[in-house]
């Protein structure tokens, strides 16, 4: 298995409640981006020779749908080159409404992408303007069938909820009619207020107001219900899938699995040892600078230990709905999860389930994943 994650970090404005890696720029910023991300691929080529054919590319960001088709497919070349695709690879694009057109859809098709996540996030036009959104209600939709028109067929949608003042009866209206939509895949955000953001400003001085921890409980229920009686599948905490439509790319994550990071502010993981995560840091100036100078851009993040690789196979597996198979852990680490941490699956038993040969958390455990997997830490 391979993977690439490429980011791109430029969007048309900046949204007053994301900390992500993006700042606006211009067309002549993004071209130039472009080629240091090849320049940076050939340090990735020499660093992985044998690498297999790429199962999963993902363009991440930021918005990658200011990429030209044109632009998208010369990277789809360089990474063909460089590690080869396999036949059925799974190619994501993260796209942002408002940035879309006929043209420019079929050009990515054509270019090999087979998967769009659109970053719709609210269908309440009042709401997308709380949250600083550069588009409409109306172009959020028109998104969604232009992409079916370009013969999109596996198209996940974004979600946010607990927004400022939205109620149940809000997000409810709001999700039927992203249900629609027809979607593959639904991913869904909680708004959290992130230190440094604007919306994390107002929120300090009283302009804004967090949803409270029932609130947000009950939107979260509201969504899991909803959306597997319409037959998607709660396949990860923020994640669902209709049956076969889970995003391929993101379990590479989840299940600690090799992933190449190409990009300013891009993370990687390689198997070696007990595993390595690596990052190349999130500074276009000092990306430029390393490439100019011909050094490879990457840092190393973690190197991990026995120890270390346990817990994080242990707390990424239970963030999904597949959990954590007992066995391949025994044969891994000699010993099995509850034998590894006595104490913490005594203390946890009301969250944990054992299906199978698995654990997993339930609906409550996963509502309060964060506090649950700090045991583990
Ligand atoms: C970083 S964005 C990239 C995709 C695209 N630019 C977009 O905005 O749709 C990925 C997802 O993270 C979500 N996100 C970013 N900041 C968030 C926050 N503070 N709380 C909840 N979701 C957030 C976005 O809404 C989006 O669905
Ligand atoms: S468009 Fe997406 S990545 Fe860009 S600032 Fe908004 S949420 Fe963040």
């Amino acid at each position: 298995m391979s993977s690439v994650y490429l980011h791109i970090p430029f969007c048309r404005t900046k949204c007053p409640y994301c900390d992500f890696y993006s700042q606006p720029g211009s067309a002549a910023q993004l071209a130039e981006y472009l080629q240091l991300v090849e320049q940076q691929l050939e340090f990735l080529r020499q660093d992985f020779p044998d690498q297999p054919p790429l199962q999963t590319v993902f363009f991440g960001g930021g918005t990658p749908s200011l990429l030209a088709a044109e632009q998208v497919a010369r990277l789809l070349d360089r990474l063909t080159d460089a590690f080869g695709l396999a036949q059925d690879c799974e190619i994501s694009l993260e796209a942002n409404p408002g940035t879309l057109d006929a043209h420019k859809l079929s050009g990515y098709r054509q270019a090999g992408i087979n998967r769009l996540s659109i970053g719709v996030q609210s269908l309440s036009e009042q709401r997308l303007q709380i949250l600083g959104r550069s588009h409409s209600r109306e172009e959020a939709l028109a998104a969604v069938a232009l992409a079916r028109a370009a013969g999109f067929v596996n198209l996940g949608l974004d979600l946010m909820f607990a927004l400022p003042d939205q109620s149940k009866d809000d997000l409810q209206a709001e999700l039927d009619e992203l249900l629609g939509l027809e979607p593959e895949h639904i991913s869904v955000y909680g708004l959290s207020y992130e230190a440094g953001t604007e919306f994390a400003r107002r929120q300090a001085t009283g302009e804004l107001r967090e949803a409270d921890e029932r609130l947000y409980a009950e939107h979260y229920r509201l969504l899991h219900l909803h959306l597997t009686q319409a037959g998607f599948e709660h396949y990860e905490i923020s994640n669902f899938a209709r049956p076969g439509r889970r995003c391929r790319h993101n379990q590479v994550y989840w299940q600690r699995r090799a992933c190449l990071a190409l990009g300013c502010g891009a993370h990687g993981f390689a198997e070696q040892g007990w595993g390595e995560r690596y990052l190349v840091p999130a500074d276009l100036t000092a990306y430029r600078a390393r490439l100019a100078a011909h050094q490879d851009p990457r840092e190393p993040l973690e190197r991990f230990d026995r120890q270390g690789a346990m817990s994080e196979t242990l707390y990424l597996a239970l963030r999904t709905a597949d959990g954590l198979a007992r066995e391949p852990f025994r044969q891994r680490f000699g010993l099995y999860p509850e034998e590894a941490y006595p104490r913490q699956f005594e203390q946890l038993q009301g969250y944990l389930q054992r299906v199978a040969d698995s654990w997993r958390f339930d609906l409550a455990g996963w509502l309060i994943y964060d506090h649950l997997i700090s045991e583990f830490l």
